[in-house]
């Protein structure tokens, strides 16, 4: 790969914990079925990371598997940025540990925070650093283990999370692959909707604050849905746009994995086929910044991505927090 103009996305994998929670499971620790689940959220099992896998773990075992998709090594990479709200530490970065655990002994590492919409921010930060010049083999990784945040005997948020990583590598090239475009947007009044409380500097944590659990995430599931909705159309009629395509140019679109009727709704606006569209939230729920790169990596494995094609990515989240962006698949070695 030269330096060049486009940023090719030429590796792509994933990693979660072995151990699977089902909806039974939980329908034996709070007042939920199996059936309310499935029917309300589409969720049928989830990933739950154990306390030897922090998020850097998952991280780097995403990452090294898009490695070896890319036919690179670490000390190819000279650039790791991981999405995640749900770091190893306060502080340092997690990506400082993934690079680490990579065995990199160069480059450069940092964090980026957009909650669920992680990952298509990560997209767009990424390739303009390519682009630019500034790095040119990078390895973007999404990875949450966002169980970390959650009450679980709260039955409106326990059922809904999963942990996950998943990764791409990007890299310079002169053909026109990788991000056409990307339409960002936030909302910062919207930030209580969906929120951990406790724990950062605007409230510390104490030993009653956390015995009240308000470190745990609280959240207003139905106004977060029509946002959602909302908000992933809107941007992705605008990203398609601005690539000059039309959504019928658009292969594949990978959505958040938050709810199925989510999906279904936006498919349902954007009249675009449900089979267009990757699901994969009944086997891992929603894993935050990594679902996106994780339903990417699955739909990659199972061919269902053509060189040449265009990707649509559209993501949701706290914040509030939203993104689309467009790309065209192709550039991984033969
Ligand atoms: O990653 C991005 C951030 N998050 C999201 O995208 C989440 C978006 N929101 C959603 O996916 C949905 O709003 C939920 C799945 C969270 C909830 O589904 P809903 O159809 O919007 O349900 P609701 O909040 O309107 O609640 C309906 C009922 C309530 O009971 P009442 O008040 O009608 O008696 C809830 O208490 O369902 C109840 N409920 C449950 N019942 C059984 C809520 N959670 C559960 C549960 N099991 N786990």
């Amino acid at each position: 790969m030269s330096s060049g103009r486009y940023a090719a996305l030429t590796g792509w994998g994933m990693a979660v914990p072995q151990r699977i929670v089902t909806n039974a499971e939980l329908a034996q620790k709070v007042d939920t079925s199996d059936e309310w689940i499935r029917t309300r959220t589409g969720i049928r099992e989830r990933r739950v990371a154990g306390p030897d896998e922090p998020t850097s773990a998952l991280a780097a075992a995403a990452g090294q598997a898009a490695l070896v998709r890319a036919g690179l090594s670490a000390a190819d990479i000279d650039m790791v940025i991981v999405t995640t709200c749900t770091p190893d530490r306060p502080f340092p970065a997690t990506a400082c540990a993934v690079q680490a655990r990579l065995g990199m002994a160069h480059g450069s590492a940092f964090d980026l925070v957009a909650a669920c919409s992680g990952f298509v921010y990560g997209m767009t930060v990424a390739s303009g650093l390519v682009r630019s010049g500034v790095s040119r083999n990078l390895l973007l990784i999404g990875a949450d283990i966002f169980t970390h945040l959650i009450n679980w005997n709260d039955r409106n948020t326990c059922v809904l999370f999963g942990d996950g990583a998943g990764a791409v590598v990007l890299q310079a090239t002169d053909a026109p692959l990788g991000l056409l475009s990307a339409n960002l947007g936030s909302w910062g009044e919207g930030e209580d909707l969906m929120v951990a409380e406790t724990g950062g500097t605007r409230q510390p944590a104490t030993p009653e604050l956390l015995a009240s659990g308000s470190q745990f995430v609280t959240m207003n599931g139905r106004e977060i849905f029509k946002h959602a909705v909302r908000e992933m159309c809107n941007s992705a009629q605008r990203a398609v746009e601005e690539a000059g395509l039309t959504l019928d140019d658009i292969a594949l679109v990978v959505p958040h994995q938050a709810n199925v009727r989510i999906i279904e709704a936006v498919a349902r606006r954007l009249e675009l086929p449900m089979d267009r569209f990757v699901v994969n939230l009944d086997r891992y729920g929603n894993t935050s910044a990594a679902s996106v790169p994780i339903a990417l990596s699955e739909a990659a494995e199972q061919g269902r991505i053509p060189d040449g094609a265009y990707v649509l990515m559209t993501a949701f989240g706290g914040g509030l927090t939203w993104g689309s962006c467009v790309v065209r698949w192709g550039g991984s070695p033969k």
